[in-house]
């Protein structure tokens, strides 16, 4: 695979990810007031924290390589009114992110950006396995 250098290139893949983060960040917030269940309730809150300190982190490398963060985001989709639905539609979310994390950490040959990138993925998979845990408990 050839290698991403271009600087324009990895600030626009930098703000895909900043606006999948934003998307991620808002849609958990609602859900987390919106669960009567205690547990899954408070992991979605916690997980959101989370996914804003993704944010943050991704800033940081946008304005470090002269680019500005996309404050913008999809319509989005909360995974409807039930817990079953909104705990799948946050393990989606979670797959979306993982994938792209680790297509872009084969792509991009910046060392620093790959060692975020790297951190913020190893996250992801602990969300979807948190959101899954629950999942199944709902099941059970
Ligand atoms: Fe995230
Ligand atoms: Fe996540």
């Amino acid at each position: 695979m050839e290698k991403i250098l271009e600087v324009e290139e990895i600030i626009r893949l930098l703000n895909e990810d900043f606006v999948g983060e934003i998307e991620a960040t808002l849609i958990y917030v609602r859900n987390a007031f919106i669960m009567d269940r205690c547990d899954p309730s408070r992991v979605t809150g916690d997980i959101a924290i989370d996914e804003m300190r993704h944010m943050w982190w991704l800033a940081d490398l946008i304005v470090k390589r002269g680019g500005k963060p996309r404050m913008e985001h999809k319509e989005l989709d909360f995974g409807g009114d039930d817990l079953k639905s909104q705990l799948e539609r946050q393990i989606a979310l979670e797959t979306e992110g993982i994938e792209r994390y680790k297509q872009q950490i084969d792509a991009i040959n910046d060392a620093e950006v790959v060692g975020v990138l790297k951190h913020i993925l190893d996250e992801e998979k602990r969300h979807r396995k948190e959101f899954r845990m629950r999942l199944e408990r709902i099941n059970e």
